[in-house]
């Protein structure tokens, strides 16, 4: 049994934070880090409500100038969790901000890279990526997971921490089956191993 969701445009932000919550688990996150980081990660892309709906539904590849837009939605997410202070809203604001970021850093908006990333947000980046990857957006068609999880597998180290995409490959394909949140033990020993 393996993580299966069908995910359509508005279910796509909870499937992130409940995938989320899932490889936090696995990476050794006790339950309620794990369970605060699921309510922090529905809230990433916040920010795209306030991104004009023309560029967010549009059918076709932004442009130059559209895609410079579309990348603000970290900041605006940002900016609207980070105006209410508290330790809750600060970790949404962050997966806000950073979670388009990239392991080798080539492609980050924020220029942050590696271990600079705390790990709750290179877990909410893979999901986020994942979860596009089998749902449909408007400009593309569902992907197998096989694909999606290939994917995963061919950037770990550069877009996707290395150690995080090998466990979370086995999560997301055929292997043992996927435990619920509440079957990990209250202080789960598969911790993330740095090389
Ligand atoms: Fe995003």
């Amino acid at each position: 049994m393996v993580f299966v969701m069908k995910v359509d445009r508005f279910d796509e932000d909870v499937a992130v934070a409940r995938l989320a919550e899932i490889v936090a688990l696995e990476c050794g996150m006790d339950q309620t880090a794990a369970k605060r980081l699921r309510i922090a990660a529905a809230l990433h892309d916040i920010g795209k409500r306030k991104i004009p709906a023309a560029i967010i539904t549009k059918p076709s590849k932004l442009t130059t100038r559209e895609f410079e837009i579309m990348k603000t939605h970290t900041a605006l997410g940002a900016q609207m969790l980070g105006c209410v202070h508290g330790e809750m809203n600060e970790l949404a604001a962050s997966c806000c901000r950073y979670h388009h970021e990239w392991w080798d850093g080539s492609q980050s908006y924020w220029g942050l890279r590696a271990e600079e990333l705390p790990a709750y947000i290179r877990i909410v980046s893979l999901c986020d990526v994942y979860i596009a990857l089998i749902a449909k957006r408007p400009y593309k068609e569902v992907w197998p997971r096989k694909d999606a999880a290939d994917y995963i597998k061919k950037m770990a180290g550069k877009q996707f921490d290395p150690a995080l995409a090998e466990i979370f490959i086995p999560l997301v394909s055929d292997g043992p089956r996927i435990r619920k949140p509440a079957e990990y033990p209250a202080n789960c020993i598969h911790a993330v191993k740095r090389r």
